[in-house]
């Protein structure tokens, strides 16, 4: 048993500016697979569980969730994201400082990630703010999406069509997108939700890496878990690699085993 914070956390004086916060992130061992990249999920939490406040993530976290947030949206190739949480969330081309971009370029990566949207459906807006100011997203959908859908959203985003794992199902094979996106030479891919998705890759094993902050904050209701899904064989256990605080909000860095 270990005591983290030996002194009360407001005695602390050890604060971390953004720019070493996204350095310590970035410092991180990630060593992409053979046939796919690196796969960190980063979510927040309520200190009951919850994910959402009326139907968003934005409620939960505060300040200190917001400033880790953009560090680890510095670290990857790829920013990947279910359309429920593209949708709930209002999303739009990933924006960084021009220190992030400089650093991700001194890496050797393009100065932004690229954004991949999961769906089926395609019920996705060409109109909205995911495909403004010429933002090309990725769009990974299987052949089972609707055609005329398909045909609409390629003139606004790259879309990526993968098979289905098995013939009678419908969704994405996301190993197999996982693949795809590294054949294109993505070495790391972000998850960020929501739990729909992040159900269907942590029970095939393809999470390596949770971030997860989990807010000073009680908040009831009854919004998903941070993995929705079946119950998961017991050899999903995590290594904890590191614990930050910043205003009682815990940011907790854990790898797979
Ligand atoms: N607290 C946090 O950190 C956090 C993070 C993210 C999201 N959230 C919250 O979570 C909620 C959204 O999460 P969610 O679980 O409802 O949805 P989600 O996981 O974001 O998206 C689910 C959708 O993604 C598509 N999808 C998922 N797997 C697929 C596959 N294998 N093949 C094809 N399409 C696939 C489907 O889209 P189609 O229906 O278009 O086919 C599915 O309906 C929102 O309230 C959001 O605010 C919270």
């Amino acid at each position: 048993m270990q005591q983290l914070f030996p002194e009360a956390p407001a005695d602390r004086s050890d604060d971390l500016s953004d720019d070493e916060l996204a350095e310590l992130y970035a410092a991180d061992h990630r060593p992409p697979h053979p046939h796919r990249p690196w796969v960190l999920a980063n979510m927040v939490v309520s200190l009951d569980g919850a994910t959402a406040v009326d139907g968003v993530s934005g409620h939960l976290g505060g300040d200190g969730d917001r400033r880790v947030f953009r560090a680890i949206r510095s670290l990857p190739d790829v920013i990947m994201a279910g359309s429920g949480t593209v949708v709930a969330e209002n999303y739009g081309a990933p924006t960084m400082t021009e220190e992030l971009r400089a650093a991700r370029v001194a890496r050797g990566q393009a100065p932004i990630p690229e954004l991949a949207v999961v769906s089926n459906s395609l019920g996705l807006d060409p109109g909205s703010r995911l495909f403004e100011a010429d933002h090309r997203p990725i769009i990974v959908t299987s052949p089972t999406s609707p055609v005329d859908r398909r045909a609409e959203l390629a003139d606004v985003a790259d879309v990526l069509m993968i098979e289905p794992a098995e013939p009678a199902t419908t969704g994405v094979d996301l190993g197999a997108a996982l693949t795809a996106l590294h054949e294109r030479g993505h070495r790391v891919v972000l998850v960020e939700g929501g739990p729909a998705l992040n159900g269907q890759l942590v029970a095939e094993g393809l999470v390596d890496e949770w971030c997860v902050s989990i807010a000073a904050d009680v908040v009831g209701g009854t919004s998903k878990r941070m993995v929705e899904g079946p119950a998961l064989p017991a050899d999903h256990s995590l290594t904890l690699r590191r614990v930050l605080e910043h205003d009682g909000t815990l940011f907790l860095r854990y790898t797979a085993r």
